[in-house]
């Protein structure tokens, strides 16, 4: 049974991923902060694999307990790299806490690997390193455009980072996935996504606002040049995205990788509108959404979606589960996390 690090395993991506990696036999090793996530999390996906993974409550910040941690668990068979801020917003109002947060931790990890035998690393990125693209759907060739935010530059610079590894180190081979938007939930409802505060991305902001959180949700414009008017984004389900990271990491440990340092698009192809969303919610959950047009937000690209060909053939993966898939658990997810408070 290999054993793979996950970082940031108890946050929404991180603990997807870790009962995909459970289910598919590896032993998982999960470090997180708990900054913005559980620790009840651990016991909910015992409750899903019936494995516990093994935890180490950890700041990646504190470089010397980093290189500890990397002494003791010499037999990593690889990474996967979450743990990492993600607010927009914030990023623009303390951007160092977001350099040091997400870039001086992976300076440290990637360091301490340097004295790890196999070094297999998957990376987690966001589509937002292509900004507005030219072109849609986006490829993976699609050109790095100057970043919008702290957050988006410091996937840019994770991901520029990595890369002069795998360059000086032939032994050392990385995948960075760009992730289009993760939204939904596992099917148990068990793990979800857990937003702090009033949520900024739109599909915890639908759910709260139908459970009654929040009064109305704002459409941030409906006149941009699309269908109907309001932006549009590839909504993929977290599950779909999860095994993805379990293929990717397979490919490395299988020695698959064609070049020691890949990048694949993850999304479904497919563009939904802000409208298409909200029908979406309402047709799978029968509950009429509270909304109101505004004005544009500051920042927003009019439309992205990847283009799926490269993960689809080099990973043999594809985003099977629907954006009503992905609605209705992110529903089921909602309901159940207000039974429990
Ligand atoms: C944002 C981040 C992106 C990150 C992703 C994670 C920015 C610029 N980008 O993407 O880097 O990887 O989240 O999921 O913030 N909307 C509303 N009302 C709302 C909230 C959103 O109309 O209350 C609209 C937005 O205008 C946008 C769409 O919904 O058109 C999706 O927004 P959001 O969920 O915030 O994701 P992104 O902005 O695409």
């Amino acid at each position: 049974m290999d054993k793979i690090l996950v970082t940031g395993g108890l946050g929404y991506i991180g603990s997807h991923t870790v009962v995909e990696l459970q289910k598919e036999g590896f032993e998982v090793v999960i470090i997180d902060d708990l900054s913005n996530s559980s620790v009840e999390t651990l016991d909910r996906i015992k409750a899903i694999t019936g494995k516990n993974p093994q935890f180490e409550e950890l700041d990646l910040k504190e470089k010397d307990r980093v290189e500890a941690f990397f002494k003791t668990y010499k037999d990593l068979k690889g990474i996967i790299h979450f743990a990492a801020s993600k607010a927009v917003g914030e990023s623009v109002n303390h951007p160092l806490k977001y350099y040091e947060n997400n870039i001086s931790t992976l300076v440290y990890i990637l360091k301490a690997l340097q004295d790890l035998e196999t070094s297999n690393f998957i990376f987690s990125s966001s589509c937002t390193v292509y900004g507005q693209a030219d072109e849609l759907p986006i490829t993976e060739e699609a050109p790095v455009k100057k970043a919008e935010s702290p957050y988006g530059n410091t996937k840019q610079i994770g991901e520029e980072i990595i890369q002069e590894v795998c360059k000086i180190n032939s032994e050392f081979n990385a995948i960075a996935l760009r992730y289009f938007n993760p939204i939904g939930a596992h099917d148990s409802a068990l793990i979800g996504e857990l937003p702090i505060g009033i949520p900024q991305n739109l599909v915890p902001f639908i759910t709260q606002t139908a459970i009654g959180l929040r009064e109305e949700l704002s459409v941030f414009g409906d006149d941009y040049p699309t269908e109907d008017g309001t932006c549009i984004r590839d909504y993929i389900h977290v599950v779909d995205l999860a095994k993805a990271h379990v293929v990717a990491l397979k490919r490395l440990l299988e020695s698959n990788n064609k070049t020691n340092y890949e990048t694949f698009n993850l999304g479904t192809g497919t563009g939904s509108s802000v409208m298409e969303v909200i029908k979406s919610f309402e047709r799978v959950s029968g509950e009429k959404l509270n909304y109101k047009i505004v004005e544009r937000r500051e920042g927003d690209i009019i439309a992205a979606y990847a283009d799926t060909e490269k993960a689809n053939k080099e990973l043999g993966w594809k985003a099977h589960l629907t954006l009503n898939d992905a609605m209705l658990s992110a529903w089921e997810w909602e309901k159940k996390l207000r039974e429990n408070l």
